[in-house]
């Protein structure tokens, strides 16, 4: 059909906001948002990031105490992430899975003093590693998939013990959604959901995270090029959705955010399945900076953004500005 000037003048609906209002097509509200949180072992620890202005890394007292004024905010999830001491980290993670290790007391100690709220951890080894990486290295220093899926699997079932609402892989490792879904119903953990990192792209957006959980030192200069995606794909991506659903993926993940929207959005038209977008750590550092400058409004900027991977197709997203965003709309 050929629209018609002047039968359709399309800044008729946009010419006054109740009416804008009235035919907006996506909406963002705090059952959107979802916390990442930093952990750090001891009592009333908290630590800043140099990277990441105004987010620190806390031990999981000043942890619970912030989970439960985010809640009281109105938000609906925390993901967790360990930043452990060195002396516990080797070359195969074997920490993860401590039953008594960060990440499960925290776990369960949230789960013991907040209701309702979704906790969602991290399933990788890259915390861990003393050498950064996401996975357990062959001799000659490459990521070997089925060794490194089987620590993994430890380390969801630990979390599932220790009473976790969602578990999410971030490594990148083939099959281990099969696997872990595997050992979570034998283990009868049959409503442990799993959120895959699905298409998760190797990008130079990730250096605050690194900073964060403390495995910049130990990466060194090596890369995650051998299992994170090419951020030149997109058909990779479409390729890695469908298995982790075939695989038992409850929800897939799209990481980085904004640059990312067209996978988001791919997603979106071609699945059933629920999509959360994570806007990541660079893309918080470069708000900050510009912010700082007075180069950008903050508020709106963030906003916009969020907004955006709604429209592109989000159920959810992850976001450092996740308590920013519900004060603003309180
Ligand atoms: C690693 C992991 C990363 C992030 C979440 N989980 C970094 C990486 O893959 O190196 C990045 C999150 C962010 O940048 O905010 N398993």
């Amino acid at each position: 059909m050929k629209r018609k000037f002047p039968n359709t003048r399309l800044r008729r609906l946009r010419s006054n906001s109740p009416i804008r209002n009235l035919i907006r097509e996506s909406t963002l509200s705090q059952n959107d948002l979802i916390q990442p949180i930093f952990l750090i072992d001891g009592d009333n620890r908290s630590q800043k990031i140099k990277s990441m202005p105004e987010i620190t890394r806390m031990s999981i007292d000043l942890a619970v105490k912030e989970i439960t004024s985010l809640k009281k905010l109105g938000l609906q999830g925390v993901a967790l992430f360990p930043c452990i001491q060195s002396k516990y980290k080797d070359k195969k993670g074997s920490e993860s899975f401590n039953p008594n290790g960060l990440m499960q007391k925290a776990i369960e100690k949230i789960k013991k003093s907040i209701k309702d709220i979704a906790i969602i951890s991290d399933v990788a080894l890259d915390p861990y590693t003393s050498h950064g990486q996401d996975g357990v290295l062959g001799k000659n220093k490459e990521i070997l998939n089925d060794e490194t899926v089987e620590v993994l699997i430890k380390q969801a079932l630990s979390h599932a013990n220790s009473g976790v609402d969602i578990v999410a892989p971030s490594d990148m490792m083939d099959g281990r959604i099969k696997s872990i879904r595997k050992e979570l119903e034998k283990n009868k953990f049959v409503d442990t959901k799993i959120l895959s990192y699905s298409a998760k792209y190797s990008s130079n957006y990730y250096g605050p995270f690194r900073d964060a959980v403390g495995s910049v030192k130990n990466l060194g200069k090596s890369n995650k090029d051998t299992y994170q995606m090419d951020y030149a794909n997109s058909k990779d991506a479409m390729h890695e959705v469908e298995m982790d659903i075939n695989e038992g993926a409850d929800i897939v993940m799209v990481k980085p955010g904004l640059p990312y929207l067209d996978i988001v959005n791919k997603i979106s038209e071609n699945y059933k399945v629920p999509i959360f977008v994570y806007q990541v750590s660079g893309e918080y550092a470069m708000i900050k900076a510009a912010v700082k400058n007075n180069w950008l409004d903050e508020k709106k900027v963030v906003i916009e953004s969020l907004q955006c991977m709604k429209r592109a197709g989000a159920n959810a997203i992850i976001t450092y500005y996740a308590k920013d965003v519900l004060k603003w709309m309180k």
